[in-house]
């Protein structure tokens, strides 16, 4: 399974000001065509409730799989969206056993955290905008040093740059 982690951030490395504020609020209109782009060609999506409840919808064309430790009241769609009180690696085990053989993480910190800490990220997509915070959420915590290749570079507009990174194993 290829998982890819894919973020925006601010200069200052942060990927939101607040617990529940929408990313299209500060991310630009050409981060938003990549993410919309790459997570189609993805097809799956996973996401924790807090960033699931900033959109307030599935995700259209992808399979959005949204994750709590609460599944009460949660009503799963085929297809569309499934909520999961599963750890990292069972939603991994499950979709695979599906035939599904790629995902994006699609945040927020405790899920890009979660996926991070038992070593599940192949690669991340990180876009930085320009802007700097102050304050806010960081991408991710609570693991031990990581290194990273940089796959690739490229401006996105005049004013975002997008860097691939693949994880070193
Ligand atoms: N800049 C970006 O690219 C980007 C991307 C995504 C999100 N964000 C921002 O990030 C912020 C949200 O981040 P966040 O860290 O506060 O929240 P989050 O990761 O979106 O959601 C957290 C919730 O997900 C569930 N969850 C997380 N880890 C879990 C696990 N291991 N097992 C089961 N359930 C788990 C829990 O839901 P329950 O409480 O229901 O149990 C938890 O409260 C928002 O401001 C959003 O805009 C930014």
């Amino acid at each position: 399974m290829q998982v890819t982690l894919i973020a925006a951030m601010s200069a200052d490395g942060k990927i939101a000001e607040e617990k529940d504020q929408v990313s299209l609020d500060w991310t630009s209109k050409e981060d938003t065509g990549f993410f919309v782009k790459k997570t189609k060609e993805i097809g799956v999506v996973i996401m924790g409730r807090n960033t699931y409840e900033t959109i307030g919808r599935p995700l259209k064309d992808r399979l959005n799989v949204i994750m709590t430790r609460d599944l009460d009241g949660r009503e799963s769609e085929p297809g569309v969206l499934e909520w999961t009180s599963d750890s990292p690696v069972e939603i991994i085990e499950s979709l695979a056993k599906r035939g599904y053989d790629k995902v994006a993480l699609c945040g927020g910190a405790s899920v890009y955290s979660a996926f991070l800490q038992q070593g599940l990220v192949d690669d991340l997509y990180l876009t930085v905008e320009p802007v700097l915070f102050g304050k806010g959420i960081p991408l991710a915590s609570g693991f031990d040093r990581i290194d990273l290749d940089l796959i690739d570079s490229v401006l996105l507009g005049e004013q975002s740059v997008l860097m691939h990174y693949r994880v070193k194993k």
